[in-house]
């Protein structure tokens, strides 16, 4: 793995990764085991993933954690995947403060029980000044929800007449939950699935996309290099021809 890892080092990275966390239901299913083993396992991945990226150099990593649909999930699902994400940033805290790593959270934040959101909002304050990577969790978090919420809010200002000269691509930007940010520069979903469920829709236009075979928790350091590997494989063009690129 060393290998792979300086060789990856030495290429362009991608600024900016997010990933979607999927198969964790069918890892725990296909064992025998409760849906909630799944989730457990893939808390495991998050701490891999995040301490690769962090050593890879990634400057911003995203992680789908619950999205605004998964309230509809059955109650005990919904408690136990809380009950995961307390129990992490609790565990996790420590090691994000001395790994200078920034929390943040984006998504409906006031949706979550407050036995998640304190702690959250706990570490988000007490890492705020750390500069080595930003760690993202998308939480209770839709993409169709977010930007209905930057056109209200863009809209009151408008009627209150801001942006007289029009309406900017980075008046947009700067109202999106993921302002600050670095651009997206690569999504991954895992566990064979291949649609984007709502994650990031705008920050998405220009992001190059992997999908891998393994379940989340299966998806571990090795399985993270292999994506930002393919990552340095592929031609951006940003609607360019390779020649003008050239
Ligand atoms: C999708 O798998 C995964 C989720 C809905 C939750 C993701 C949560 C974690 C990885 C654990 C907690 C998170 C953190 C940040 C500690 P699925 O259940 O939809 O899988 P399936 O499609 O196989 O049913």
């Amino acid at each position: 793995m060393e290998e792979v890892l300086q060789r990856v080092k030495s290429q362009p990275l991608p600024r900016h990764v997010a990933i979607i966390m999927d198969g964790n239901g069918r890892w725990a299913e296909t064992r025998g085991l409760p849906r909630l083993e799944g989730h457990r396992a893939g808390s495991e991945s998050v701490r891999s993933v995040t301490r690769m990226a962090r050593k890879l150099g990634v400057q911003a990593l995203t992680l789908y954690a619950f999205s605004a649909q998964n309230w509809n999930r059955p109650t005990d699902e919904v408690a136990a995947l809380m009950d995961l994400l307390c129990e992490f940033l609790k565990s996790e805290r420590t090691e994000i403060l001395e790994k200078g790593i920034r929390l943040h959270a984006i998504g409906e934040l006031d949706r979550l029980p407050r036995f998640v959101r304190d702690p959250l909002e706990a570490l988000r304050r007490e890492s705020s000044d750390n500069r080595e990577m930003v760690l993202t969790l998308a939480l209770s978090y839709g993409g169709r929800e977010e930007l209905v919420q930057v056109i209200s809010q863009l809209s009151v200002r408008m009627a209150q007449g801001e942006f007289a000269q029009g309406l900017k691509e980075e008046d947009v930007e700067a109202a999106l939950w993921t302002r600050g940010l670095p651009p997206l520069d690569l999504i991954i979903r895992t566990s064979g699935e291949q649609r984007i469920s709502n994650f990031l829709l705008w920050q998405m236009a220009y992001a190059e996309l992997v999908f891998t075979q393994e379940p989340w928790p299966d998806f571990r350091e090795q399985a993270f290099l292999n994506c930002v590997a393919e990552f340095q494989l592929r031609e951006r063009r940003f609607g360019l021809t390779t020649t003008q690129l050239k």
